[in-house]
């Protein structure tokens, strides 16, 4: 099939910052840090680390390898290796769309806290309601959303090299070094609380680097792994046609296992120095109470932590949210990405006329989702026994239902339809050794499909 979507990635570096672009998110900057506060701090991170160099390693090779060899997007993919699996890129590319009707939304609730120390007026996030009373407004979530939409939609616009690429090279960079700054200054902190008790920065690394083997049952155990595990998806944007698509983009010279390393280097590192930034931060101004889960920690928690900074707070949590900003705009760039290049092949439109449509849709479908939480209002007990919203049901389907299902798939598929030499060609392709040829072999074939499987039952309540 002949593709309308030409044009790629300059060379390896270009690709590597807009993979990375993709997998850093709000992924990294809080669900991680409050993952690793609540699974006992150094348990959860030796996990994660390992779980990266096998299961994240697996997915992000396959993602990539299946794109460039293909050379087609998630759309029509799997059925240009094998008609039979056709059904496989449709069931793939239901996840950016999913995920895109509400991923502008948070986009929106992080420019909103932009603007909110902009105006220099911190205190106005402290008080308790805050949030809650801004994300269930009528309007403002909605103004915000289309704001970060528009942005998204513009880059997407002038393509490839000229738009993603060239943003991801301005920003990335940008954003390691305002991540590691806000880290280090958050090592330096101290307050002593009202009951005289000092906390240190230290004492809050401590907290987050020593493994805590506490209370410590098989139980527990799983329950880790499994939070590790969903997070891996999230974070490294696998399973969800995301990389298939800019793996099709990558010129047949460029070493993919090096680049691989890389990518899986910067997300886990990005998300490895969040949690230096955020829970010394949070433990020394509210000991380790602070520590909730969700967007509470983001929206409510963090907030409180600037205003007990002082003036220099203005600063710190101006610098944090533009950052995070920058996080989520690359992330959402490469879902809108994914949609775009899919439905030009499709329809045989051209780029910035598929770009302007997908703009409009999905604005839409993101209206709905902000009115969730007031005009279309309602809770819904899920499987894992939370209660949902709109946005949270569909995060749910897709994250945690559809993403382990197409994991799985996907594994079944390369591992024992196609076989993993086919991958492994490819990997070799620039003429560069794969050296985790065998692990890769193992895992795709035995090891993932089991744990896919078993994450898959596990988001419908089965086990
Ligand atoms: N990987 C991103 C993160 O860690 C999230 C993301 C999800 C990006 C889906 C793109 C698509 O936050």
């Amino acid at each position: 099939m002949k593709s309308k979507s030409k044009g790629g990635f300059s060379g390896s570096l270009g690709f590597i910052l807009v993979a990375a672009g993709s997998a850093v998110g709000v992924g990294n900057i809080w669900r991680f840090p409050y993952l690793a506060a609540q699974d006992g701090g150094g348990v959860f991170l030796m996990i994660y680390l390992l779980l990266v160099l096998t299961f994240g390693f697996t997915l992000l090779t396959t993602d990539i390898a299946i794109g460039r060899r293909t050379k087609q997007k998630a759309l029509t993919a799997f059925g240009s290796i094998n008609s039979k699996w056709d059904f496989l890129g449709k069931l793939t590319f239901l996840i950016p769309i999913i995920i895109m009707t509400y991923y502008g939304v948070i986009g929106g609730w992080v420019l909103k806290y932009v603007t909110v120390y902009l105006s220099g007026n911190k205190s106005q996030a402290t008080q308790s309601d805050y949030f809650t009373s801004f994300i269930s407004s009528k309007v403002s979530p909605i103004v915000f959303m289309l704001i970060f939409m528009a942005v998204t939609v513009f880059i997407v616009y002038f393509g490839v090299e000229k738009g993603i690429e060239r943003f991801s090279k301005m920003v990335m960079p940008g954003l390691i070094i305002m991540i590691a700054g806000i880290a280090i200054f958050s090592l330096t902190l101290r307050y002593t609380d009202t009951c005289g008790v000092e906390r240190t920065g230290m004492q809050g690394l401590m907290l987050y680097l020593k493994p805590d083997f506490t209370g410590m049952t098989f139980s527990k155990f799983l329950k880790i792994l499994l939070d590790a595990m969903s997070q891996l998806f999230f974070s490294l944007s696998v399973s969800m046609g995301i990389m298939i698509t800019y793996g099709s983009y990558v010129k047949k010279d460029v070493n993919l296992s090096r680049s691989i390393k890389y990518i899986e280097l910067f997300d886990t590192g990005v998300a490895l120095l969040a949690g230096i930034m955020v829970i010394p931060a949070v433990y020394v101004f509210y000991g380790t109470q602070g520590m909730t889960s969700g967007p509470g920690l983001m929206f409510i928690s963090l907030p409180r932590v600037f205003a007990a900074m002082g003036s220099i707070g203005t600063i710190i949590g101006l610098v944090f949210f533009l950052m995070v900003t920058f996080a989520t705009l690359t992330s959402s760039i490469s879902i809108m990405e994914t949609l775009v290049a899919n439905f030009m092949d499709l329809f045989h439109m051209s780029r910035k006329k598929t770009s302007l449509i997908m703009g409009i849709v999905f604005s839409a479908a993101s209206v709905v989702i902000c009115l969730g939480y007031n005009v279309f209002y309602f809770k819904l007990p899920l499987p894992n026994g939370q209660s949902a919203q709109l946005l949270d049901l569909m995060d749910y389907v897709s994250n945690s239902f559809l993403m382990p299902l197409i994991s799985f798939l996907t594994c079944v598929f390369i591992g024992w339809v196609v076989k993993p030499k086919w991958i492994v060609e490819e990997m070799e392709a620039s003429g560069d050794k794969f050296t985790r040829k065998k692990l890769y072999s193992v895992m795709v074939r035995y090891v993932a499909p089991i744990i896919m499987a078993a994450l898959f039952f596990q988001s419908t309540g089965i086990l």
